[in-house]
């Protein structure tokens, strides 16, 4: 594997590919877990070649601290990716990505109107800044997402279409630690105390599979944010439940034959998110 650590660097190591129309792409922010590999591995079965990019872009945080505490391990993240069998690890500097300030602002199709959208202001506009920059330099044909970010992940794939990138986007399952948490970046922020907390969410929002056959989405959702912040340790900022498609809310279970609940939990200061098919 090739660590490239700047612009310059990472298209010398490409040049040196022998099949770009084989390129799958895997675009993370680094401290790699399991959620990230399993695309790796996705990404190894379709495609000749894998580029993994880590780069924690700044303009898609809203809040400073999350931005600064953000976990940075580059050298295990190599290791990591070394082992998988990818062929460049491209891992830029701000400048690379923005020799100057990015001022567009993407059409999302009015995905980002509920869930993470209004909770985090220009969000996912900075996601689609970084990766339409991160597909300019890497070209792949293939890209491979989680729906651990599944609204994430619908964006992607609408602004890839809606702006004409000839690359195919692959959605992959939530990898998840054997007590049900799902794998995130951010758990490492946990305290021991709070970690063991945090497996509660996935155990309650589960329960909304049997709870949907007696109440409606919205009693539904009131009773698993009750379970849920039952645990002192826990606050619910948000519980929705959308259409896995169009993502809009679901109020009566005719509205949807593919709904979807999501959420974002506090676990102070660090915030998770998770989400199940029901
Ligand atoms: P990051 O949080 O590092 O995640 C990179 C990719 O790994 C995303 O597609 C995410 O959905 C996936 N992923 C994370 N945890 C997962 C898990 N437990 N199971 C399955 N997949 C998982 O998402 C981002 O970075 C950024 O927004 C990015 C797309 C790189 C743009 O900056």
């Amino acid at each position: 594997m090739i660590l490239t650590k700047s612009l310059g660097e990472f298209k010398k190591a490409f040049e040196s590919l022998p099949d770009k129309e084989s390129i799958g792409f895997v675009p993370t922010m680094g401290a790699l877990h399991e959620g990230h590999l399993s695309l790796v591995q996705s990404a190894r079965k379709k495609c000749r070649h894998v580029i993994v990019s880590v780069f924690v872009n700044p303009t898609q945080f809203n809040n400073k601290q999350d931005l600064a505490t953000y976990p940075r391990t580059l050298d295990a993240d190599a290791a990591l990716l070394e082992k998988e069998g990818a062929d460049i690890l491209f891992a830029p500097q701000v400048e690379d990505i923005y020799p100057e300030e990015d001022t567009r602002i993407f059409d999302l199709g009015g995905l980002d109107k509920y869930g993470e959208g209004p909770r985090r202001p220009g969000h996912f506009n900075g996601v689609a800044q970084v990766v339409t920059r991160l597909f300019d330099i890497v070209r792949p044909k293939y890209a491979f997402f989680g729906e651990k970010d599944y609204q994430q992940l619908a964006i992607v794939k609408y602004f890839t279409k809606a702006l004409g990138y000839d690359i195919e986007i692959t959605g992959c399952p939530i990898v998840r630690e054997s007590d049900g948490l799902a794998k995130s970046s951010r758990n490492t922020l946990l305290t021991p105390e709070q970690r063991l907390a945090a497996p509660h969410i996935y155990k309650t929002i589960c329960k909304a599979r049997e709870l949907k056959h007696t109440l409606s989405p919205q009693q539904v959702i009131e009773k698993i944010k009750e379970e849920i912040d039952s645990n002192g340790l826990l606050e619910t900022e948000y519980i929705e439940i959308v259409d896995g498609t169009d993502l809009k809310p679901v109020t009566k279970w005719s509205d949807s034959d593919n709904p979807r609940l999501w959420c974002a939990v506090y676990a102070r200061p660090v915030r998770l998110i998770d989400n199940i098919a029901l």
